[in-house]
This record gives C-alpha cells, sequence and structure tokens, in this order.
C-alpha cells in the first residue's frame, strides 16, 4: 500500500492517473479510460486549457443532462452529432464491400408496425407527393433473396414521423413490414419523404449552431431487411437530389444507399396546371451471410 502511493508521487496527474489504473479490475474500462483520459491531458498540454474553458466544458455537460426526459436523451443526441453513434455502428456492423451498409436506425422506429401486402400504400392519410418505391434483395453473388422481411418508416412531406404528431398523422402512418416475393422483390406505394432537422433547441443544438454545423437530415426512407441465413440490414435510402447529402448529423450516408426519385411519367414536373407529380424510386440491398460464430445483431437494441 505504503508503496503504490509514494510510488505516484511526483508524477504528472495524466501519468498518476494511469498508474492507478493498474489497480484495476476490470481491464477493458481501465485501458478505454486510460486513453480516452490520456488524450484529454494531452489537449490540456497542446491547447494549454485554461480554467475557464474547463468550467465551460462542465458547465455544457450540466445542461446536456438537464435537458435529458423521459421523452428526450440529450447525450444520445451528443453522440450522434459527434459521429459517435454511427462510429459504433460501423465498427460493430462490418460487411464485405459488397454488401449493402449497416446504419443506426434512428429514434423514430417502432417495432410494432403493421404487415402490408405487396403493393399496399402505406400513405394513411394520402397527403404529399404519390412514390413508388421498389426493393429487391440480394446475396452477394447477387441472386434474389426470396421472401425478404422488408420494413420501412418515414417522415412525412413535412419531414414528421407520425410518433412526433400523433394528433396530426393516423398511428402508423408511413411505416409497414413487407414480404419479398420468390425473385426477393417489393413494392411499397408511399409519398415522397422530406428532410428534417434534429432537435436543435437544446445545448447540443446551441453548440452545433455556435460549431456552424447543419442539423438537417437529407430526406430518407428506413429500411430494416431480415431473411433466413443473412445478417439483418437496418439501413436508409436517401435521395439523391437532396442538397443536404453531405451534412447528414448522424453520419449516416453512404454512396451506396444514394436512390434517384425519378418522375413515374416525363412532364409531369412543371407547369402551373401539372398534376401532382408521382415518383419512382428503386433499390438493391445485399445482404451478407450470417458468420457461422456470429453475435447477436445488436442493431435491434439501438432501435430505441
Ligand atoms: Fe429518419
Amino acid at each position: 500500500m505504503e508503496g503504490g502511493i509514494s510510488s505516484s508521487l511526483g508524477l504528472r496527474p495524466a501519468d498518476a492517473f494511469a498508474a492507478r489504473l493498474a489497480q484495476a479490475e476490470d481491464a477493458r474500462l481501465a485501458v478505454v479510460l486510460g486513453a480516452f483520459v490520456a488524450d484529454l491531458h494531452a489537449l490540456i498540454d497542446t491547447y494549454a486549457i485554461t480554467r475557464s474553458e474547463l468550467h465551460g466544458v462542465l458547465l455544457f455537460a450540466t445542461e446536456v443532462g438537464h435537458a435529458c426526459s423521459d421523452q428526450r436523451q440529450e447525450w444520445a443526441l451528443l453522440a450522434d452529432v459527434l459521429g459517435l453513434t454511427s462510429g459504433v455502428e460501423n465498427q460493430m456492423s462490418r460487411r464485405p464491400v459488397a454488401a449493402t451498409p449497416n446504419t443506426l436506425p434512428g429514434p423514430f422506429y417502432r417495432a410494432d408496425a403493421p404487415r402490408r401486402r405487396d403493393g399496399e400504400s402505406i400513405s394513411l392519410d394520402q397527403k404529399g407527393q404519390p412514390l413508388t418505391f421498389r426493393a429487391s434483395v440480394v446475396d452477394l453473388d447477387a441472386r434474389p433473396v426470396p421472401h425478404a422481411q422488408i420494413e420501412v418508416w418515414q417522415a412525412n412531406a413535412d419531414g414528421i414521423y407520425e410518433n412526433q404528431a400523433p394528433d396530426q398523422q393516423p398511428e402508423f402512418n408511413l411505416r409497414g413490414i413487407f414480404r419479398a416475393n420468390a425473385l426477393g422483390r417489393a413494392t411499397i406505394r408511399t409519398v415522397r419523404p422530406a428532410g428534417y432537422a434534429v432537435p436543435g433547441d437544446g445545448p447540443v443544438g446551441q453548440l452545433m449552431a455556435r460549431l456552424a454545423i447543419s442539423l438537417i437530415r437529407p430526406a430518407h426512407i428506413h429500411v430494416r431487411i431480415t431473411a433466413a441465413g443473412f445478417q439483418p440490414l437496418t439501413t436508409h435510402v436517401f435521395d439523391r437530389s437532396d442538397p443536404a447529402l453531405d451534412q447528414d448529423p448522424l453520419f449516416a450516408v453512404h454512396p451506396q444507399l444514394l436512390a434517384d426519385f425519378t418522375p413515374a411519367e416525363p412532364g409531369t414536373r412543371g407547369g402551373a396546371n401539372a398534376p401532382v407529380p408521382h415518383w419512382c424510386a428503386e433499390h438493391r440491398f445485399t445482404l451478407a451471410p450470417t458468420a457461422p460464430d456470429a453475435a447477436p445483431d445488436t442493431a435491434d437494441a439501438q432501435a430505441d
């Protein structure tokens, strides 16, 4: 005991803390926390962090905590906009290069969405510009994956999910579970989604505003696909024409996840008397096989 304490006397706080971690029973916690604290000490040295700057960090952390409630998780939002959530997701769900990238599910997923027939519309209020979305599911050799389950959920034309506005949209509006046919294909009738902003009225939003970082998510459809023998895929399909593609605050945009939203019939996009545009989009999803020794997929646990 005496030797352990005396041996750290005279060390810099960074080194003394690292020495104390040697006694920890949780080796992974000690290693990861040690690396984190070492990086923080390096920041102090490199940038000559002041007392008032440290106080500002502690004040910000306090505000983030106070902004949390049963309906809001400001810490999770902070992890999202710093790229930590997507970083962990990417690390935990590495797929072969040819497979469709997995992404975070976002906060608006519901596990109890209704099942829909092929070709059925998930727009229960018929508000918005109609969109026919054709999905196909294949394996790494481009062979169809028959009867895959394809679950979709999306915001409406105003960028709002039904569970954000239960008084303004029918329950389960713009979400549903489809079953692909024997060729791995499904047709989903919906409306064209709009992008939306993640919550900006709390301390995280204020920090992002100070940094001139956008909170606007580009328009997208969330998709979750499951099929026997394959790793579950939770991903997005983004509107390739959205100008916010390279600014997604959740870092979920991958080049493989872009889709063209094209007019169903030429000429329906313009003119003062033009009918409501009808759009088409299609996307092919490539599943990776389940690894023989794969750990359980954790995407479900994050679909909060
Ligand atoms: Fe979303």
